[in-house]
């Protein structure tokens, strides 16, 4: 019989490519969201897009008798748990509401969890966690030799301590334990394939490839480049970007290993090509995909970015079986293709 995947987050970038490859690899699938970062209008897409249903349930993963109510009304076999803030910026401002909302989700899911006997987690992890500030390829055995750079960072990684913990402790042995699979993301962009679904964030985007998008649609007026100055190839930062669509297989990947395998458990996989690329080559893949020049202006360096940060993705391919399989110039024609298409995100 098909299992049952609650998905919290599903409406969001990530969550809603996932519950489309969940769909069409014939899970049932429940999602919450609370719809802070995120339209309804995903979940319509998700539904367009695939043909196939799916139980939504608009509320907050912190809520725990609303979370108790989603459990009790459909037989859950394992969570995927997107749901969370992820403004790295904002998060230095409100670091008690980026606390209250990461930790308290992930808190109140096990506690429903342990309640209901659902002993099967796949996380949302960030390479946010890797601190080490050698700028080296990060593995996953790779030592926190500092904290986090962010209230965003450190609360990936006290949810990874959570996780860690109670995967370890005896609060789930009478039914078998925790099984945490955490995925550690390193720069995911694209959208999918029909151009219909894809990331539609609030206000002026952070992030590189969207922000390109909306100054090649007309909404902003040039990018930006936070410095050329680096001691890297072009002088421009490096980083691992990996297409959503890619990353979202991953996480079934993730899932098909926590079924298989028995006893509690904790495993941290990087998901991300290995591929360092810089700042310069995804605006030049994204002047391919538009058909045209997008302005730019060198400016100074952003505070915080690491000159280099790729995964060493060898764990994902022999724990997992996966690997990404979509290169760059497919991730920017994808993100482009969403951004032409939906100029004001899911409103249009
Ligand atoms: P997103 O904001 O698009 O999706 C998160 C979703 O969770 C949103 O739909 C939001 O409304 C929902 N949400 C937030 N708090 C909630 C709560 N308490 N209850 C119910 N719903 C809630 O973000 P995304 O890019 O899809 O990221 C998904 C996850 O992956 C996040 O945990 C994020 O930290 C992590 N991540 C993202 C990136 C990235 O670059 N996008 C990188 C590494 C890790
Ligand atoms: N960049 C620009 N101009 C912009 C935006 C970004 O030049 O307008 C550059 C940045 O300096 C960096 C690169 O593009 O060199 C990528 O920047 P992003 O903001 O897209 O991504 P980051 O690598 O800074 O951050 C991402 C996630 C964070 C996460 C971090 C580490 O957005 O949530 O990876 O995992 F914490």
């Amino acid at each position: 019989m098909a299992k049952t995947i609650l998905v919290t987050g599903g409406a969001g970038y990530i969550g809603s490519h996932t519950v489309v490859e969940l769909l069409e690899a014939k899970y049932n699938v429940v999602v919450i969201d609370n719809l802070y970062n995120s339209s309804i209008g995903a979940i319509q897409a998700i539904k367009n897009i695939t043909g196939k249903d799916l139980i939504f349930y608009k509320g907050d993963c912190a809520d725990s008798d609303f979370v108790k109510s989603v459990f009790a009304k459909n037989s859950i076999d394992a969570v995927i748990h997107f749901a969370g803030y992820k403004a790295v910026g904002e998060s230095v401002e409100k670091p008690l509401f980026y606390y209250g909302n990461n930790l308290g989700s992930t808190v109140t899911l096990l506690e429903v969890m342990k309640e209901f006997s659902c002993t099967k987690f796949v996380f949302s992890s960030s390479a946010t966690v890797y601190l080490d500030p050698k700028d080296v390829k990060y593995n996953e055995t790779t030592t926190q030799t500092n904290r986090p750079f962010s209230p965003y960072g450190s609360t990936k990684l006290v949810q990874e301590y959570i996780l860690e913990d109670v995967a370890k402790g005896s609060e789930f042995e009478k039914v078998d334990g925790l099984q945490v699979v955490s995925l550690r993301y390193f720069n995911p962009i694209g959208a999918h394939f029909s151009g219909d679904l894809g990331e539609d964030p609030n206000g002026i985007p952070n992030n590189l490839a969207p922000y390109i998008t909306q100054v090649a649609v007309g909404k902003l007026k040039e990018l930006q480049i936070f410095g050329d100055d680096y001691k890297t190839p072009d002088g421009t930062c490096l980083r691992d970007y990996i297409h959503v669509v890619d990353l979202a297989k991953g996480h079934l990947s993730g899932l098909e290993y926590i079924f298989a395998k028995k006893g509690k458990f904790f495993d941290p996989i990087n998901l991300g090509t290995g591929a360092p690329v810089s700042v310069f080559q995804v605006v030049e893949s994204f002047v391919k995909a538009v058909g045209r020049p997008i302005p730019y202006k060198v400016v100074g360096r952003r505070s915080g970015d690491l000159p280099e940060f790729y995964a060493d993705p060898e764990k994902a391919k022999k724990v997992l079986g996966w690997q990404t399989k979509l290169d760059l110039d497919k991730m920017t024609a994808d993100s482009w293709h969403w951004q032409k298409r939906h100029p004001n995100g899911f409103e249009s």
